[in-house]
């Protein structure tokens, strides 16, 4: 099954490009699901259809769907916080206190992403397009089962440990707390781990939708680092909205302005391809004009082709020991910043932070320097007598 993320700034035309290709790709006879996961929806108004948070038919082989990420959210977590806070502050726990012990920043949209694998796995579809919220929230969703796994291995065993101190207690004032919550936590935890197993996987590829202005494009290009950074594999570019040659002078200056931009992004995204998407006469609303919105974007190619994209972290051995060299298109060495912590490699990009788990070899090697060449971070790491000694 082939998993296709759409994501970019806002109203650039996510939903647009995203239901076109899914329409598309439908029409080609693959069996295709196109979900939103963006608060904001507007997929149903893309088919101008009425759609709700499950798949819907909108024509042969082709079901579309809006995430209720407030009902996601209720299933997965709120029981679970509610329990947890409930039992914090019967234990004694100031209110405030409890409540951030029971926080999960960021999950609502994120735990949209839990129907995306509740869908995968159903084994209906060849294709499942999503038409994702706007960059921030993408980028967060890759972060999520890390702090989660740190909430989980580093919060919860305190957490339990609080817990059975006070179990006496509040054996007297409240319900003892049930292993049952830690469990769901847990959970919870492989889901997500799941999830990012999913949208990592080699059949997943996100396309950067953006439209030629420079505001959008300097966003994008951080984008690009970014995505590559928390391992999303980006097999394209779509500039949509691209004006057509004109006599009119206004329009001709605006015309100017797009080509240059649209230079930038085609050497800034090299050798990814670019795909462009004419600004059309009217907004591209129903079947047919998503039709027709798609075969001026992808012409006769097939819009799920999986495009060789550079491997993304790979290690290699050398002389006196490993290179790790992780994609980082258009990052700048000054925005890079590197930490060793246990077994993982933090990796911090102008404030986007990812934990890489070493591979067993590199655990017991000191990193000894790094570099940004070609777009690749490498980073050499050299055996640790120390470390050899300690174990
Ligand atoms: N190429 C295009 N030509 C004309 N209108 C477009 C084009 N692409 C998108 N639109 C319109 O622009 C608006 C925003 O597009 P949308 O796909 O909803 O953006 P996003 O999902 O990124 O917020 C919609 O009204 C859509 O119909
Ligand atoms: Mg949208």
């Amino acid at each position: 099954m082939r998993v296709l993320l759409f994501t970019g700034k806002g109203g650039v035309g996510k939903t647009t490009t995203a239901a076109a290709t899914a329409t598309l790709a439908a029409s080609r006879g693959l069996k295709t699901l196109v979900l939103s996961t963006d608060p904001a929806h507007s997929l149903a108004d893309a088919f101008g259809v009425p759609l709700g948070p499950e798949p819907t038919p909108v024509e042969d082989g082709l079901a579309a769907m809006q995430v209720d990420a407030q009902r996601a959210f209720e299933r997965s977590w709120r029981e679970v916080q509610d329990y947890l806070r409930g039992v914090l502050e019967r234990a004694g726990v100031d209110a405030l206190q409890a409540d951030e012990l029971t926080v999960l920043p960021g999950a609502e949209e994120v735990l949209a992403l839990l129907e995306l694998r509740r869908q995968a796995a159903s084994g209906l579809y060849d294709l499942v397009v999503v038409d994702c919220a706007p960059t921030g929230e993408t980028l967060r969703l890759l972060a999520l089962p890390e702090a989660l796994r740190w909430y989980v291995e580093k919060v919860f065993p305190a957490q339990r440990r609080a817990l059975k101190a006070v179990r006496p207690l509040l054996a007297r004032v409240a319900t003892v707390p049930e292993d049952g919550v830690f469990e769901a936590v847990a959970r919870l935890h492989a889901e997500l781990t799941e999830v990012r197993d999913l949208l990592t996987a080699p059949s997943t590829s996100v396309r950067l939708v953006l439209t030629p202005e420079a505001v959008v494009v300097a966003e994008a290009r951080r984008t690009l680092t970014s995505l590559a950074l928390y391992g999303y594999r980006v097999d394209g570019v779509v500039a949509n909205r691209v004006l057509p040659a004109s006599d009119d002078a206004w329009v001709r200056g605006w015309v100017e302005a797009q080509t240059a931009q649209l230079s930038t992004v085609r050497a800034d995204a090299a050798p990814l391809p670019v795909l462009v998407a004419p600004y059309a006469p009217g907004e591209p609303v129903g079947l047919d004009s998503l039709l027709c919105f798609a075969h001026s974007l992808y012409g006769d190619a097939d819009p799920t082709a999986v495009v060789d994209t550079a491997d993304l972290v790979t290690v290699q051995r050398d002389a006196d020991g490993f290179l790790l060299s992780l994609a980082l298109p258009l990052a700048r060495f000054e925005d890079v910043d590197l930490a060793r912590s246990g077994d993982e490699l933090v990796v911090t990009v102008a404030g986007h932070r990812r934990l890489l788990a070493l591979p067993s070899a590199l655990r017991r090697c000191a990193v000894a320097g790094a570099r940004l060449l070609d777009g690749r971070l490498v980073v050499r790491f050299e055996a640790d007598a120390e470390q050899w000694r300690e174990s």
